[in-house]
């Protein structure tokens, strides 16, 4: 019996292991709560505009592929895909805040936390597209990581 136990804990361990990160929506419950919440994200999303920007510039041939600036910022950018679940669940509807956030947002956020993740496994990827060193490689997969923010705008972000 205490086998089983220890065995079944054990297989929950390691499926939680494998599953995104997840959060649960929260309702802001006043007006400043929902101000911090907005200034919090928004101040989420420059810092990851301010790391995709060079990269993008990069694939664009704007400027030459600098593989220390493309290690540090995928890097990060899989750091803040990690935080973004965390900062986009405070639901923020009842409140008259400046945000591009469309509403729906919070409707399904398991779509949210997927797309987020979709992030993470992009900049993941670029991580080890620029360890083999294959410049061939390194247009395609800031492609794939910029195509993860247009994802998830497209859905939830006002234009
Ligand atoms: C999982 C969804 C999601 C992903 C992925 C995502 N964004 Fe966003 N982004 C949003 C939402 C929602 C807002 C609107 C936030 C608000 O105004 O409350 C936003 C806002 C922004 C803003 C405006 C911030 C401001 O000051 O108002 C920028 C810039 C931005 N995102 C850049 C990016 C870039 C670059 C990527 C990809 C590397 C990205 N985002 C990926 C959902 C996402």
């Amino acid at each position: 019996m205490k086998k089983w136990n220890q065995l079944l804990l054990a297989s929950f361990s390691a499926l939680m292991l494998t599953l995104p990160a997840t959060a649960h929506v929260v309702e802001a419950q006043s007006e400043k709560e929902a101000e911090n919440a907005v200034k919090n994200r928004q101040a989420l999303f420059t810092l990851i505009r301010d790391n995709m920007g060079p990269l993008g510039a990069m694939a664009k041939g704007k400027i030459p592929y600098d593989t220390q600036i493309m290690e540090a910022n995928s890097l990060r950018l899989q750091q803040f895909g990690d935080m973004i679940h965390h900062y986009l669940s405070v639901d923020t509807r009842k409140f008259d805040v400046q945000s591009d956030a469309k509403a729906v947002l919070w409707e399904d956020f398991s779509e949210v936390e997927k797309k987020a993740n979709d992030l993470k496994v992009a900049a993941k990827n670029l991580s080890d597209v620029v360890a083999t060193g294959d410049e061939s490689q390194y247009r395609k997969a800031i492609g794939q990581l910029g195509s993860t923010c247009k994802a998830c705008h497209d859905d939830y972000k006002k234009d």
